[in-house]
């Protein structure tokens, strides 16, 4: 083996979902100043883009929801950091309910059905991260549960410099 093949940079793995997810959970200042909890619509934040994922911050106002959906092509995880969430997962055809409570990672599989909704007296704020980049959204029928509807999703620049996805690996930095 040569020497140049020896020093040749070996090319990093993206960091695990979670990580990325938990990492911004604690990075309460990479988020907080951009998150809205508003009375009239959910609100999404698009936090940190880079090649390999992306990762959003929700405001839910309580009562707040959206209704039965996928990823698309997209694998994510979620993470609640303040309120609680409450998910339904379509599961061999009835909604199976899950409580939603902070700091517990949540994964959401590509061909995951769910519904997701603020069912507390206190705003929400969730952290979600996609890779690859959540394109589209397919929408059911809660009734048959069937996909009747596909939605494309318009990327608006991210609120952070994709270096600040290094500050969440090293939090104390
Ligand atoms: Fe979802």
């Amino acid at each position: 083996m040569s020497m140049a093949t020896i020093l040749r940079p070996v090319p990093t793995a993206a960091p695990p979902l979670s990580d990325i997810a938990l990492g911004l959970a604690r990075c309460e200042r990479l988020w907080r100043a951009v998150v809205r909890h508003r009375r009239d619509d959910r609100h999404a934040v698009r936090l940190l883009a880079t090649p390999a994922y992306e990762a959003w911050v929700i405001g839910w106002w309580p009562g707040q929801s959206v209704p039965l959906h996928d990823h698309g092509g997209a694998e994510g995880v979620l993470v609640v950091t303040e309120g609680v969430l409450g998910e339904r997962r379509l599961e061999q055809g009835r909604l199976v309910p899950h409580l939603l409570t902070p700091h517990r990672l949540v994964d959401l599989p590509v061909g995951l059905v769910h519904t997701v909704v603020n069912p507390g007296l206190e705003p929400a704020t969730s952290i979600h991260v996609y890779a690859p980049h959540l394109s589209e959204m397919g929408h059911y029928d809660p009734e048959s549960g069937r996909r009747i509807h596909t939605e494309a999703i318009i990327s608006e620049p991210p609120a952070l410099p994709s270096a600040a996805g290094g500050v969440l690996l090293h939090p104390s930095a």
